[in-house]
């Protein structure tokens, strides 16, 4: 009798080459980079595309000189969001804990979907959420969840109020059952972020179902408006108020539009997604009451938490909403009982299944600064720019166009002479050419209309001198071009 054949394997190839770099010696030239000035150059795609080797990779070659390659590009044409002169549209500096924090993530390659995926970063992800939910003072039963950013956290607080408003079936049936004129609708202000508009595409409601409320000279939402529209409808699956709105930084009356949420029973979410990190400081924190009262809240942390990209805070006063709408189950997944921490999922909170490990950054940044240092950095921004809003009131040729409530501000260079088209012009031109200088980047955006220079100081580096820096520029550059 022939004895069986042992089957044979063939050996694998081993990829752990890679592993013998230095991480600290391969990032250091990128960590020098940081403040470096250009903080953009001109360029066009086929220049970028010349320094990256864009040839199918069939075979391998050495990490080191890739390493350089990458690192040489982005020096060449960079975009730093980290230099403490970069005040353009809303960007993360990142902390200086960061790499570290990453290469940790990488290198654990954990993935939270729960306790039973990862023990140790599920109790992370749930001490974040707690001490956030305590800034923002929400009850201590609220959970939440940290997802890619902003706009993923807006689209599942949205989702979970319409799984309120519409109650049973509605996981089951969508918005099958509603009719044009009964299909609940969203209520915010009209200087809410896009995100909220593509949640009510995404979400079957169509962006028709947003109702604008006006606001105010400050752009804050009238509470008097939203009043009037509470009344009129029945069908308003939840209002949606700004703590920091991206264009202006206007906080809206939070406490006010949560009363009035309270008394019409209708479900409240706070997108504090770019003004949450405010929250972290004593002096700031009365600016945001009510925000307490809300059903839903977003913080990203990837903003002016100043933690590199990426990570957004969904809060939820009550999740079982959520609840309704994303519990599943499946054969291959254990079966999940939420009171059991053991079995704590977060999948149930929100559409995503497999994620990072994005507490750890956060952790042992909130752990090695602690909340009140970081929050003194948040409140040196907004004193940056309560200082240049008076550097710009004190000069004969600027005109401040909205006073900063938080971290932003909108100006522009209004010498006596010039007609409107004339100083819109010139406006543009200075925005264009400090960009090419080098050394301060503001974005253009529009106030009533009009472009103005936006200024947004989300960056912990960010000091006197850069704002010094940045107006000297614009009062030459302005005056050159007259
Ligand atoms: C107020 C506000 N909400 C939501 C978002 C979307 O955030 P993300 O870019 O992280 O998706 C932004 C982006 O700037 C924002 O300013």
């Amino acid at each position: 009798m022939t004895s069986p054949q042992r089957p044979r394997l063939a050996p694998a190839d081993d990829l752990s080459a890679a592993s013998e770099i230095d991480i600290s010696a391969a990032i250091a030239p990128l960590l020098e980079q940081r403040y470096r000035s250009p903080i953009v150059r001109p360029s066009t795609a086929v220049d970028v595309a010349s320094l990256i080797d864009e040839s199918f990779p069939r075979d391998g070659q050495a990490l080191e000189p890739l390493i350089e390659q990458i690192t040489d590009a982005v020096d060449r044409y960079p975009r730093r969001n980290t230099h403490p002169g970069f005040f353009g549209w809303v960007a993360p500096s990142g902390l200086p804990s960061d790499p570290l924090a990453h290469a940790m993530t990488s290198a654990l390659n954990a993935n939270i979907i729960g306790y039973w995926s990862s023990p140790v970063g599920t109790t992370i992800e749930k001490s974040v959420v707690r001490w956030l939910a305590e800034l923002v003072g929400l009850p201590s039963r609220a959970e939440g969840i940290l997802l890619s950013g902003g706009s993923l956290s807006n689209l599942s607080a949205i989702a979970s109020a319409l799984s309120k408003r519409c109650g049973p079936g509605y996981r089951e049936r969508g918005l099958g059952s509603f009719d044009a004129d009964s299909r609940p609708v969203i209520l915010c202000s009209a200087a809410t972020h896009f995100s909220v508009r593509t949640a009510a595409a995404v979400l079957g409601l169509g962006t028709d179902a947003i109702i604008a409320i006006e606001t105010d000279d400050a752009f804050r939402m009238r509470a008097d408006r939203l009043s009037e529209a509470l009344q009129q409808r029945q069908n308003v699956a939840c209002v949606v108020a700004t703590a920091g709105t991206t264009n202006t930084g206007a906080i809206d009356p939070l406490e006010e539009i949560a009363t009035l949420c309270r008394q019409y029973d209708c479900w409240l979410h706070v997108d504090a997604a770019l003004g949450g990190g405010g929250l972290m400081s004593a002096e700031l924190r009365p600016r945001y009451r009510g925000i307490e009262m809300a059903d839903s809240v977003v913080l990203d942390l990837h903003k002016w938490f100043f933690q590199s990209l990426s990570g957004s805070l969904l809060l939820y006063r009550d999740a079982d909403w959520a609840r309704q709408l994303f519990l599943e189950t499946s054969d291959y997944l254990p079966t999940l009982e939420e009171s059991v921490p053991e079995q704590h999922a977060f999948f149930h909170l929100a559409p995503e299944l497999s994620r990072r490990f994005r507490a750890l950054p956060f952790y042992l940044a909130m752990r090695c600064y602690g909340i009140e240092r970081l929050g003194r950095n948040a409140l040196h921004n907004v004193q940056c720019a309560e200082y240049l809003a008076e550097l710009i009131r004190d000069h004969e040729d600027l005109e401040l166009i909205v006073e900063p409530q938080l971290c932003i501000l909108c100006f522009r260079f209004r010498p006596a002479g010039p007609d409107d088209l004339e100083i819109d012009r010139i406006n543009s031109e200075i925005r264009d050419r400090i960009q090419l200088e080098g050394h301060y980047l503001m974005s253009a955006t529009r106030v009533h209309g009009r472009p103005v220079l936006r200024v947004c100081i989300i960056n912990h580096a960010t000091r006197a001198e850069h704002i010094d820096g940045l107006l000297c520029s614009v009062l030459r550059i302005g005056q050159s071009l007259l």
